[in-house]
């Protein structure tokens, strides 16, 4: 992770193995050219047997075993998985879910992040591991946990409403200010004494006040962060400054922007792509993991992928998924080093014969034999070898999608948003990816700088609801300079309270986009796909339809709605501003009309002078100074032709290719061109 080369892991469990297996599986992986395993996630018992009672010996003698090889470890707090004894004595510690049933021993996960006693026991359990491993020289990274918010992302312990009140004060200092914020004067909510608050609780139709609600899911995420910082912090006192600290990813109702800032070196990512393909909703297969991967690395550049499908996956009692193809399990590890992985270590090594898991297959199956999928692991390994010179390059992008976490968690809950917000994500995502078009993720917040915009020609904000003045100004300044945003309905519509503004939509913005939103309306279900008039041309409106006015003489309608009784009333708005131009699109964004906008605008396939591609095939860039690597990846079966205009060297087979080149079903080429094609 030091961005010089590209490491090859694997996921290992030395308590689940017969010792006499550890030194072969040692051998095997690191001829399979695996460099690094990752251990210990679970583990807990292996240290503390009784409570105060450490014993080393036996990841001692494991570790001892590793250092008489090359093998390099990253070691893990064992937090995931608080032992029974613990449990059974301070029940308190326990996950409470929100209505009100208390999580028990036999899963994992099953603590809660602010009970005083976990958070004394993970301070004990922490520092005794690191301090004990802290200095072992194979170890070259530490990962907090495992999977922080996975299995659970909501927490309704009483140590939770008891933090979420100290939460509240520190936020807004007195009640008054909470009940303004929360709105409560609605229904009769008003609260007089801080003991009156509490996270949301069992109501008619699991309703709450949306404000709080969004407090609640900011209080989740606080303390996630929180108690992945105290991990953090105890680390860093026992390791070296070149040893990295991270934790796998990524969960909903966590700021992973705010957890790099406050403990983590890099971020990792836990990569499953054939649950993409296992989703019927989904028209992209495994391809949609690209999408993960750009928020991943919108977090953190490089970041690495700590378990990486191996193989087919399944727990006895749910999730089922086929068996990764010949191909694809190379194809994959491409996929995530494409994206800015700079290392990929699979999960897991061998399967586990007991437990949960013994459908979730590793490398190896239960048998313990060569398999096809360790000939493919071996054969990747080699290939990244090839492409060493990657590590570190920059992913290539000229247009980003904003984020925010406040407008994730506020469209959560929010009917009226969750569809557009879901459809549009997945709309600008197909269109990007069926036009050959790399864009990031750019997740915004009070830091964000006018210089990290202005890096982008185009942003898309798909339906930033929750506007707030900090990013507002950024983009009527990023605007003014020449930028171009695309928006979508109800953008500006909700302040950071999740309150709507007495003022014209989108608020405050309108000078910006150079229209009000005059009357909206919500379509019906049957009604999901809607059409406007563009020219010639019918493009899709879905889900929700704003209706526009022009307000400024430099505002142009690019398209009016079609049907009902808005019929010809604009719906899509080009507005010059300064020396940008900011486009307002009434509706949520379909593949068909956000490929149209980039069509339009003259973004899609910005590479075509250099290579076309047929659709089924990603193109990913990632550049180191003057040098950039266009990474080929072919998500279908079949072979493809693409067609290159100009000379490229093939860093996975050495040759110089030109013209036609052929490339097989889940085929990758990773060319090499010697200037920056940006
Ligand atoms: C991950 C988890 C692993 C293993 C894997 C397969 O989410 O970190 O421990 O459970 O999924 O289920």
């Amino acid at each position: 992770m030091k961005q010089e080369r590209i490491v090859m892991g694997v996921c290992y469990y030395p308590e689940h193995w017969d010792k006499s297996l550890w030194y072969d599986d040692l051998r095997r992986m690191s001829q399979a050219g695996i460099q690094v395993i990752r251990i210990a996630e679970f583990a807990w018992n292996k240290f503390e047997v009784k409570e105060g009672v450490y014993n080393f010996d036996f990841f001692d003698e494991f570790m001892d075993l590793v250092e008489t090889t090359d093998m390099k470890v990253i070691f893990c707090t064992p937090t995931a998985t608080p032992p029974a004894w613990l449990t059974e004595k301070y029940p308190e510690v326990l996950c409470v879910d929100y209505d009100g049933s208390q999580h028990k021993h036999g899963m994992r996960r099953q603590y809660n992040y602010n009970s005083p006693v976990y958070i004394e026991k993970t301070r004990q359990i922490v520092e005794a591991v690191v301090r004990h491993y802290g200095q072992r020289k194979s170890i070259i990274g530490w990962q907090i946990d495992n999977e922080l918010n996975c299995v659970t992302d909501e927490f309704y312990a009483q140590a939770d409403h008891i933090a979420f009140r100290e939460f509240l004060k520190e936020k807004y200092m007195t009640l008054d200010k909470v009940n303004e914020a929360w709105g409560t004067v609605f229904w009769n909510q008003t609260y007089m004494d801080w003991e009156e608050i509490f996270l949301p609780r069992h109501t008619p139709r699991k309703t709450a006040n949306p404000h709080l609600k969004l407090d609640s899911v900011r209080f989740f995420s606080e303390s996630a962060n929180r108690y992945c910082k105290l991990q953090a912090d105890i680390i860093k006192r026992y390791i070296q400054p070149d040893v990295f600290i991270t934790t796998n990813g990524i969960f909903k109702h966590i700021d992973y922007k705010k957890m790099m800032t406050e403990s983590l070196d890099v971020l990792s990512y836990d990569s499953y792509p054939t649950f993409g393909i296992m989703d019927q909703q989904n028209p992209l297969g495994d391809r949609k993991w690209s999408m993960n991967l750009a928020k991943v690395r919108s977090s953190s550049q490089p970041f690495a992928i700590m378990e990486q499908q191996a193989g087919p996956g399944g727990w006895v009692n749910h999730h089922k998924a086929p068996s990764p193809k010949p191909g694809q399990l190379r194809l994959w590890t491409f996929q995530s080093i494409a994206h800015g992985a700079d290392m990929v270590s699979y999960f897991r090594w061998r399967t586990c014969a007991f437990g949960t898991e013994i459908y979730w297959y590793g490398i190896l199956g239960h048998d313990n034999q060569d398999n096809r999928r360790l000939e493919e692991v071996t054969r990747t390994a080699q290939d990244v070898k090839k492409i060493q010179q990657v590590a570190g390059g920059e992913y290539q992008a000229d247009l980003a999608i904003l984020y925010d976490y406040d407008n994730d968690w506020d469209a959560e809950y929010d009917v009226w948003c969750a569809p557009m917000h879901q459809r549009s994500q997945m709309g600008w995502f197909q269109a990007l990816q069926e036009t050959h078009t790399p864009f990031d993720y750019l997740a915004v917040d009070k830091e964000t700088t006018l210089e990290e915009l202005k890096k982008y020609t185009y942003l898309v904000l798909p339906h930033m609801v929750i506007m707030k003045d900090e990013i507002r100004i950024l983009i009527d300044e990023y605007v003014k300079q020449g930028g171009t945003v695309i928006a979508g309905a109800r953008t500006a519509y909700k302040d950071v309270y999740g309150q709507c503004p007495m003022k014209p939509e989108p608020v405050s913005m309108n000078h910006i986009f150079g229209v009000e939103v005059e009357d909206f309306t919500l379509l019906k279900p049957d009604q999901s796909i809607q059409y406007a008039k563009w020219g010639e041309d019918k493009i899709e409106v879905n889900d929700f339809h704003s209706i526009l006015k022009p307000i400024s003489k430099d505002c142009q309608v690019k398209a009016t709605y079609v049907g009902d009784y808005y019929d010809g009333k604009p719906a899509i708005t080009y507005h010059t501003y300064g020396q940008g131009q900011a486009i307002y699109v009434g509706s949520s964004f379909g593949a068909q009309t956000a490929a149209y906008i980039l069509r339009d605008l003259n973004i899609a396939e910005p590479y075509k002078k250099q290579l076309e591609l047929p659709t089924c095939c990603e193109l990913a860039i990632r550049s180191c100074g003057n040098v950039s690597y266009l990474f080929i990846l072919n998500y279908s079966g079949e072979q493809q032709k693409i067609q290159l205009n100009g000379n490229y060297q093939d860093l996975l087979t050495d040759k110089q290719l030109e013209k036609e080149v052929n490339l097989e079903g889940y085929g990758v080429l990773v060319l090499q061109v010697n200037e920056s094609i940006h």
